[in-house]
């Protein structure tokens, strides 16, 4: 998948060194956002896999929301947020995950139930622990995922490994 819609997207992904840490190459997907075409192009190859077969999309906070929003408007399905701990009035289920310095702990409303199928969204994949908690979370409250796909893969991490068969739009 390497049309040259994609690829002019890509390039509007801008890299911001020592963001948000020294050592740190941040990648700003906020000039792509604001690009109608290179939206348009993305959040299509994002759902392409998986169209006619997902109820909601699923966005991680915060920058899987926009992805997830643009799709489910894009597909006529609905947006389910899965938001960090303490954020959400009346969670249903949480699941906490290791980060590379600690801890994180992700929430989410039973608007997923059982047998809801949720196409899981990110913008990023790095160790994988956010994404693959994400699966834990909606297997919890019992939906199925009918599939994951994030916008840009950072390959070196390896977080593959975590989320087999996350579809991936860009790795870097
Ligand atoms: C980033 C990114 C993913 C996650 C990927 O979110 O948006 O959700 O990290 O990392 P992982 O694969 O190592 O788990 P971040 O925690 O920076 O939150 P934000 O989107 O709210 O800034």
């Amino acid at each position: 998948m390497d049309t040259p819609e994609l690829q002019r997207a890509e390039g509007l992904i801008r890299e911001i060194p020592d963001y948000p840490e020294p050592g740190i190459l941040f990648r700003d997907i906020t000039p792509l956002l604001a690009d109608a075409a290179a939206l348009r192009a993305v959040t299509t190859a994002l759902a392409e896999p998986y169209l006619g077969r997902f109820d909601v999309v699923a966005g991680v906070e915060a920058r899987g929301f926009l992805l997830a929003g643009t799709i489910a408007a894009m597909t006529g399905t609905g947006l389910v947020p899965i938001r960090k701990a303490g954020k959400l009035p009346r969670p249903a289920a949480s699941v906490a995950y290791d980060l590379e310095y600690g801890r994180a702990e992700i929430e989410a409303h039973d608007d997923i139930t059982d047998g809801t199928r949720v196409l899981l969204v990110d913008d990023v994949l790095a160790t994988g622990g956010t994404l693959a908690a994400a699966c834990e979370l909606v297997g919890a409250l019992g939906g199925e995922i009918a599939g994951t796909a994030v916008l840009i893969e950072l390959g070196a991490l390896g977080g593959r490994a975590l989320v087999p068969g996350v579809h991936t739009v860009f790795t870097v």
